[in-house]
């Protein structure tokens, strides 16, 4: 394949790049003034990602201040169950809520309506037009797993109890869901590449609630397989368009199974990963990504500097600068700006 001219394509085609590319998950948010102020304007959460005049706008807020390798279009995980007929509000200060799956009856009256989701592929269209051209763009979907957790338990406010004891009692009713969403999200996908996704990220922010040892079977029958099967069918029809996929706190065994067994390019960790291991065992495998604790870059300074150098020294090339989960609302923009010079700076 030719060398791209993007450093974060570079890193995934195998190529070593000028500088470690970086960007950060959520780095369109709460965090930023200009996001704040939007969001007074738009009042609604999902409004904000269904306007693509919106949605584009804040994608690229963050790529302005900060000059990140890579923008991720603004929209959420949960467009998916929306698309599906699945009633879907975002409350202040509540977070997500969504009519409930009661059981397996609720599965039969899920239908996706591929036209609820065309403004994420417009505001996909409007972005791609107005990146510089060294910036990549991300597009992304939940992974089956943790969407069917929200689907199923409708809110994350009981540690989705209802979604594992499916997994333990009634995993055929469960394999039907997730089916559903392999379906759902192979259109999505594939959707956002022909918008103009150069990247896609899977994220399966609940895959640690199935990775201890007594669940490993689970672990590969609702998150390794179905994520295989998504990746399979996207890059059937894509097959240069590279794919990270992120099981947060999947754990060592979790991560070493996922990296060789889905099919995924690069695989991101969070910030619970021990360097070495990571080093030793997933990066030799394929590129990856993260792995700075959120809470260091709130707190900024020395203690952010030197967990940021900790990483790039571990990892050298192979390596996408990020955190191990999404930037904090209480995230001053100012540490956001030193961690980028940190990056761009650093030589090994
Ligand atoms: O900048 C980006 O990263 C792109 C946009 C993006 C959002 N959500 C916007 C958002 C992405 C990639 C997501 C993914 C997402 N959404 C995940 C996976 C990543 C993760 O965080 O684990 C999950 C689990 C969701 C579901 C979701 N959306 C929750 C639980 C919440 C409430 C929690 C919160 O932070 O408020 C959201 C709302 C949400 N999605 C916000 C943003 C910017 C905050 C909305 C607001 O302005 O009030």
């Amino acid at each position: 394949m030719d060398k791209s001219d993007k450093p974060m394509l570079q890193v995934l085609q195998g190529y070593q790049p000028d500088h470690t590319p970086v960007w950060l998950m959520r780095q369109a948010g709460r965090y930023l003034p200009e996001y704040r102020d939007l969001r007074a304007k738009a009042k609604n959460f999902l409004n904000m990602c269904l306007t693509p005049e919106w949605a584009s706008e804040i994608t690229l807020q963050p790529i302005r201040r900060f000059d990140f390798d890579a923008a991720i279009i603004f929209a959420d995980i949960l467009l998916i169950p929306l698309a599906l007929g699945q009633g879907l509000e975002f409350r202040e200060g509540e977070g997500p809520v969504l009519e409930k799956m009661a059981d397996a009856a609720a599965l039969g009256r899920l239908n996706y309506d591929s036209s609820k989701l065309q403004p994420v592929y417009q505001s996909l269209r409007l972005v791609q037009a107005a990146l510089p051209k060294t910036t990549a763009l991300i597009g992304f979907c939940g992974a089956p797993w943790t969407v069917a957790c929200y689907m199923i338990d409708g809110t994350s406010k009981q540690n989705f109890v209802q979604a594992t004891s499916w997994a333990e009692r009634q995993p055929d009713v469960l394999d039907r869901l997730i089916a559903i969403l392999v379906e759902a999200s192979t259109e999505y996908l594939c959707q956002q590449i022909e918008a103009g996704a150069e990247i896609l990220q899977i994220f399966d922010s609940w895959a640690g609630l199935l990775a201890g040892a007594a669940q490993s079977e689970q672990f590969q029958r609702f998150i390794i397989k179905p994520t295989a099967e998504l990746i399979h069918r996207v890059k059937a029809r894509y097959p240069h368009i590279p794919i990270i996929g992120f099981p947060r706190e999947a754990g060592q065994n979790g991560y070493a199974a996922y990296i060789r067994e889905t099919g995924c390019d690069a695989l991101s960790i969070d910030q619970n990963v021990d360097l070495i291991f990571a080093k030793e065992n997933l990066q030799s495998v394929k590129p990856l990504q993260g792995n700075l604790a959120p809470e260091l870059l709130v707190q900024g300074g020395a203690a952010m500097k030197t967990g940021v150098e900790k990483i790039l020294t571990a990892f050298g090339s192979k390596h996408i600068f990020n955190l191990g989960h999404g930037v904090v609302p209480q995230t001053p923009p100012e540490h956001v700006a030193e961690l980028v010079e940190c990056v761009r700076q650093w030589k090994p």
